[in-house]
């Protein structure tokens, strides 16, 4: 069925679409001078330089192989996060040691988070929802520190910018993300550690046996990447609007939301209710209403892990859902989102 109200929607504008159709009358859609062109921007944005690939597992699997990563080496990693992270610990032979996430599935609980690390050699830390984490960074002292901003570019506070902390970060431009291009990803990090990825994303086009990846971002996804980061502060800005009136408008209700003052780009809207999150996610999907997971299934659940360890992860698995939030959502629809949320709430 499809959904008058999806969960996600990514637009593009007429300069965007202009911009593909010159790139498909060039003839050339391969790796090229749009993602060259696209580095070198990321770069100038977000203060640091970068790489370009296929999405962001790509860019993980890349980081911990430049790292040296592989077995034996102990990596903290948030329960409330997708597999995907798991899979590149997989890739190169690492288990994960998890920590619980803090209030609304957000971010790290410290406390979790400093037990984690204490007996590890590196941590990842997400910005979950496009909410900025804090964390100490005397974790950082000897280890490895990763930063996942799949959900969060763009995301700034106090002039700092995600991702610029740990020793390298990831993006991801899939479709539904703040940058939505289809599918890609970047690596952001050390001179060094760029030309270590990019020597090793595209598997095409070499003469000897150097193992490389088929993770090389194609022109064609630059453009789209490119047209939509010109579209980000705007975007950033229509979305904290939407952010403002659920805040508003679900103070007086049972439900916890984040304070509209949070350091967020407001890539989700997470609310927790009294109302199981299935029951809500099917109420929302009868009516046409798509409501989101955040994360379907901790990695806490998944890998058989005491769920005491986990009350964050716990609490948002059973009560969180994400509601839609983004520039092309109607004011119209926006009501139907909060009348929903009002009915189920007050009439369990
Ligand atoms: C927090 C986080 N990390 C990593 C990824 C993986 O990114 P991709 O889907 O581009 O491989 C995602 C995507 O869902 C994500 O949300």
């Amino acid at each position: 069925m499809e959904l008058l109200i999806p969960h996600s929607r990514v637009e593009f504008d007429e300069v965007a679409i202009e911009a593909v159709r010159s790139v498909l009358q060039s003839g050339r859609v391969a790796t090229g001078e749009k993602v060259h062109r696209l580095e070198v921007e990321l770069e100038a944005r977000f203060q640091r330089p970068f790489a370009c690939v296929t999405s962001g597992t790509a860019a993980l699997h890349l980081t911990l192989l430049a790292f040296g990563i592989g077995p034996g080496f102990r990596m903290a990693v948030p329960s409330f996060i997708c597999p995907s992270i798991h899979y590149c610990l997989e890739y190169v032979g690492v288990k994960p040691v998890l920590y619980d996430c803090g209030r609304l599935g957000i971010g790290v609980s410290s406390e979790s988070l400093e037990a984690a690390v204490t007996g590890s050699d590196g941590f990842i830390i997400p910005h979950t929802f496009g909410f900025l984490t804090d964390f100490d960074q005397r974790l950082m002292k000897g280890r490895l520190c990763i930063e996942d901003c799949c959900q969060a570019t763009g995301a700034m506070v106090d002039g700092h910018v995600a991702g610029t902390r740990g020793q390298a970060s990831i993006q991801s431009f899939y479709a539904t993300k703040m940058v939505g291009s289809g599918d890609g990803g970047a690596v952001s990090g050390s001179p060094e550690l760029i030309e270590w990825v990019r020597s090793r994303s595209n598997h095409r086009g070499h003469d000897d046996l150097i193992c490389r990846y088929p993770y090389s971002m194609s022109d064609l996804h630059a453009i789209l990447v490119h047209a939509q980061l010109e579209q980000l502060p705007r975007n950033i800005d229509l979305r904290r609007r939407i952010a403002e009136r659920y805040v508003s408008e679900f103070s007086d209700l049972p439900i916890e939301t984040p304070a509209i003052t949070s350091p967020s780009v407001w890539y989700r809207f997470p609310i927790i209710t009294p109302v199981p999150r299935d029951k809500l996610i099917k109420e929302a999907r009868q009516r046409g209403i798509g409501f989101g997971f955040g994360v379907r299934t901790p990695l806490h659940r998944l890998l058989n892990w005491d769920p005491a360890c986990f009350p964050n992860a716990e609490k948002a698995m059973r009560n969180l859902v994400s509601l839609p939030i983004y520039p092309g959502l109607k004011e119209t629809q926006q009501e139907q989102i909060v009348d929903l949320i009002r009915q189920v709430v007050t009439h369990p």
